[in-house]
């Protein structure tokens, strides 16, 4: 899921003194694996779909569909219904209603406490779905799905943000985009494996088993302990103080306290993040807050990230050559987000989304193509070993492109952009959007496969390109730019500079100056 991290205003340039613990790595591996639920719910659905038992027990006429040989009807179509896609976007749904409130209990309850709470809803959830006896039990569990997923994505990556030290933020912000690609993987394989079973344990399997990433999410915030600036907020200073000697494991922690008590304070005068966010000040960040999570779900990355399966069935593969299939394109994913990981803060961000925009767009060509050529739009498939692995090739090729552009950076970006008076507002837009164009996504797939046939990947391509033109034209670089500092790449921007006057730009960089000045007068009062 697209989810950014609220990054403290400090410098990103500054270095505080202290050691990277091992046990502030062990605290953000704990809350990383919050992207691990995310994750086993997208790579899950998309199997269990496929599965002859799951849809006979719950979607029989999906079911007959599929099975009856019914040479008129349209291949393409044989899974299209309602009640099949709500079963998946109805997850989205939760969660995009859910995000809109949940940033109010973490700034309550703590971050902690909401990736407890989430982890024990996503349980209950999942327990639920494993024991199944009707679609209302499932379409519930996927609520309770959604709605601990938008609790753990959206406290997770402040608090990774929070413990962090500041030379490894943005890494350790990306380990949650891998901990996302990590559960959508293991689930790709725990359908490969259940789908060897022949009775109804193969989908309760599949299903139940989100109780385990569960499980390490709760027992694992029960341990967490709260963030300094967590505690800070909540009027624990004390306890922050401590809390920020154990985890950079040094007892001066002045210089980094001090930062924390003025970021703290500050926070405490932003009062209208909602009325700020839309000044015209702020119009770039809010056009990237709404249109990078949209085109992110736009370039159809979900379409095979859900129904990898269902794609492949669809288009003749056997159901085990679908989902071997499946966990090949997440072991891709998976390994493509190391690329950027490792490369980001080298090449920067726009090269990273320009080379994996036009090589998505290829792939989702060249694959539309290959399945139009061999499949049409309504006669059965007749797919040769060789041919269908060629297709897979491309899919892969997209998904890698995707794992080193759209998906991390988007995250990355929108956690340095946002300044410090519209962070709240505008990371909540961020996720919204994100969890919008999710279930738009889920909800339409199987439909636009039955009537834009392999127009589809033509569909989701165009999209892409139109993204890679976005990015070009108005995306700056922010490598290597402080945070403080960010509100200057849209003044030196061609388009932006028009909309952001100058005053504008010298009134932000003087409000900087000023939060600065202030907090060396407190410091030496
Ligand atoms: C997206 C998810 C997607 C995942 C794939 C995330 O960044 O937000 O929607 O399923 O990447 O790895």
């Amino acid at each position: 899921m697209a989810v950014g991290a609220c990054v403290s205003a400090r410098s990103t340039k500054k270095v505080y003194p202290g050691k990277t613990t091992p046990f502030v790595l062990i605290t953000c591996l704990i809350a990383a694996s919050s992207g691990l639920i995310f994750g086993y719910d997208v790579g899950i659905s998309g199997g269990v779909t496929s599965m002859e038992s799951f849809l006979s027990k719950f979607f029989p006429s999906v079911y007959r569909k599929m099975i009856v040989a019914d040479k008129n009807a349209n291949p393409y179509c044989k899974f299209d219904s309602q009640l099949l896609t709500a079963f998946t976007s109805s997850l989205y749904l939760a969660a995009l209603i859910t995000s809109l409130s949940a940033s109010n209990f973490t700034r309550t309850l703590g971050r902690k406490n909401s990736m407890l709470i989430g982890g024990i809803i996503f349980l209950l959830g999942s327990l639920l779905n494993g024991a199944a006896q009707n679609v209302a039990m499932l379409i519930i569990g996927r609520i309770l799905l959604g709605v601990g997923v938008a609790f753990a994505c959206q406290a997770a990556p402040l608090y990774l943000s929070e413990m962090a030290p500041v030379h490894l933020r943005g890494m350790l912000n990306m380990g949650f985009q891998l901990m996302i690609t990590f559960g959508i993987f293991c689930a790709n394989l725990i359908n490969y494996a259940t789908s060897k079973f022949t009775n109804n344990w193969n989908w309760r399997i599949s299903l139940g088993l989100a109780a385990v990433p569960a499980m390490i999410i709760t027992l694992g915030s029960i341990f967490l302990p709260d963030s300094p600036n967590s505690l800070m907020a909540r009027g624990h200073h004390d306890k922050a103080r401590t809390m920020l000697q154990k985890i950079r494991g040094i007892p001066n922690v002045d210089e980094e306290f001090d930062d924390l008590v003025a970021a703290s304070d500050e926070l405490k005068m932003v009062q209208h993040a909602w009325s700020n966010v839309i000044k015209r000040k702020y119009r770039p960040q809010l056009v990237m807050a709404v249109l990078l999570p949209a085109l992110q779900q736009l370039t159809g990355i979900n379409v095979i990230m859900f129904y990898a399966p269902v794609l492949f069935k669809t288009i003749g593969f056997g159901s085990n050559g679908s989902l071997i299939s499946a966990v090949i394109i997440g072991l891709v994913n998976m390994f493509s987000t190391l690329v950027s990981i490792f490369t980001v803060d080298k090449i920067g961000r726009r090269s990273l989304y320009l080379e994996g925009g036009p090589q998505m767009f290829i792939c989702q060509i060249i694959a539309g193509t290959l399945i139009a050529i061999n499949f049409g739009s309504s006669e059965e498939a007749n797919m040769s070993k060789l041919y269908a692995w060629f297709l897979l090739a491309f899919v892969c090729i997209y998904v890698a492109g995707f794992a080193w552009s759209w998906g991390p950076l988007t995250i990355l970006v929108a956690s340095e952009i946002f300044p410090l008076e519209i962070r709240t507002a505008a990371q909540s837009i961020f996720i919204s959007v994100n969890m919008f164009f999710t279930f738009i996504v889920a909800q339409a797939f199987l439909q636009m496969l039955c009537h834009f046939k392999f127009g589809l990947f033509y569909f989701f391509g165009g999209w892409v390109m139109i993204s890679t033109v976005f990015v070009y034209l108005f995306l700056p670089e922010t490598k290597n730019i402080p945070i403080e500092k960010m509100a200057l790449v849209w003044k030196d921007h061609w388009f932006w500079s028009k909309i952001v006057a100058d005053d504008h730009v010298h009134k932000e960089q003087d409000d900087v100056d000023e939060m600065e000045s202030k907090k060396r007068l407190d410091s030496t009062i």
